[in-house]
């Protein structure tokens, strides 16, 4: 069967080896299969769910799809564009507030985690954020969202929302009910200072995380300060357990050279960090170096960033307008 790959990236900067490993590496596997049709969004009606400074968004969406293309996703073979181009999105949005159920909603950890302690001064777009992650999705009927863990729980709440419509107005199959793709091993990247956070954009220490933007110096750098913990590295997995900075600088490396975990143990079995740090620093610097590289030449080149985007927001408002259209219809505008 083909595959339709849907997926998005938050413009918000920062992008980092956790969206890498979790997402982006699969998007560009998917997007090289000529069996798959990918549409790779950059989500920048997500972005202002908190507080952006608009010429920095502008500049965040270019560098986004920068992203895209240096990792190697083709946008002349996959479609990329970004979602406030597309009208559609935010119709559909508005539509699936009104099938989606408050219940449905208030189960949603990350909204708890985002708006933190002061949720009454959150935005509501923050609160029905993953209502429009629906609409991205299903208005392409994509089969498969590969996204990294964090995101689960919203794909959830698409496929339920997918199947209250189509029972709803009694369309089977009206709407396809999308399957995650998650990996199986490291679909969370943590953060280098604490093993038990998730690396992520908004973490003020910078040390946190490797940007994709960083350079080799910055990247050794980070990774020799990275917080471990007194012990050399362990023989087997069981001994991983409740070591967390062990268990995600090792779920990196494994993760970039593309082996299991356990091989990974065995290679560093009774090393000391400071050893399996120096491997470490050396397979990102080969993936990242080339990649970070790419990004500062293509973004010096806004007419080419632009031409992708223009050219990708023709091809989905083409397939997005036409399925807004029959739900319309369905719903009985007319
Ligand atoms: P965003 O922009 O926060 O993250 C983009 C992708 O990176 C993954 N990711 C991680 N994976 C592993 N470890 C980490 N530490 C880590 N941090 C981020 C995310 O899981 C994601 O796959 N709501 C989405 C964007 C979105 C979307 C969509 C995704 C909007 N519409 C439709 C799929 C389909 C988000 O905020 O991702």
């Amino acid at each position: 069967m083909n595959k339709k790959i849907f997926s998005g990236v938050q413009p918000t900067g920062n992008l980092h080896l956790g969206n890498y490993l979790g997402a982006i590496q699969n998007f560009v596997k998917l997007g090289k299969d000529q069996n798959n049709e990918c549409i790779y969004c950059v989500v920048d009606l997500h972005a202002i769910t908190v507080k952006q400074d608009p010429k920095l968004l502008t500049e965040n969406i270019r560098e986004t799809v920068a992203t895209f293309v240096a990792s190697g996703i083709d946008p002349k073979k996959n479609i990329i564009f970004n979602q406030s181009k597309v009208a559609a999105h935010a119709e559909a949005a508005w539509i699936f507030s009104c099938v989606a159920r408050m219940g449905w909603l208030n189960r949603m950890t990350q909204f708890k985690e985002k708006a933190g302690k002061d949720k009454e001064k959150a935005s509501v777009g923050l609160y029905s954020y993953p209502i429009l992650m629906a609409a991205d999705i299903l208005l392409y009927d994509a089969t498969h969202v590969p996204v990294g863990d964090d995101q689960k729980q919203h794909l959830e709440l698409s496929r339920d929302i997918a199947q209250k419509f189509n029972n709803d107005f009694n369309k089977e199959n009206f709407f396809k009910v999308p399957e995650p793709l998650i990996q199986k091993e490291f679909s969370r990247i943590m953060s280098l200072r604490d093993g038990t956070k998730k690396m992520s954009k908004s973490e003020i220490s910078d040390l946190s995380r490797i940007n994709l933007t960083d350079n080799k110096d910055m990247i050794i750098s980070k990774i020799k300060k990275a917080k471990t913990d007194p012990l050399p590295l362990p023989p087997n997995l069981d001994e991983l357990e409740n070591r967390p900075e062990a268990k995600n600088l090792l779920g990196i490396y494994s993760s970039l050279k593309n082996i299991n975990l356990d091989q990974a143990v065995n290679e560093f079995s009774g090393k000391n960090f400071s050893d399996f740090k120096e491997k470490l620093i050396e397979v990102l610097v080969d993936k990242l170096e080339p990649i970070s590289k790419e990004i500062n030449k293509l973004m010096s080149d806004k007419n080419y960033l632009n031409e992708i985007l223009n050219n990708g927001y023709e091809k989905a408002d083409n397939i997005a307008s036409k399925k807004v259209t029959k739900l319309k219809e369905i719903i009985g505008f007319y």
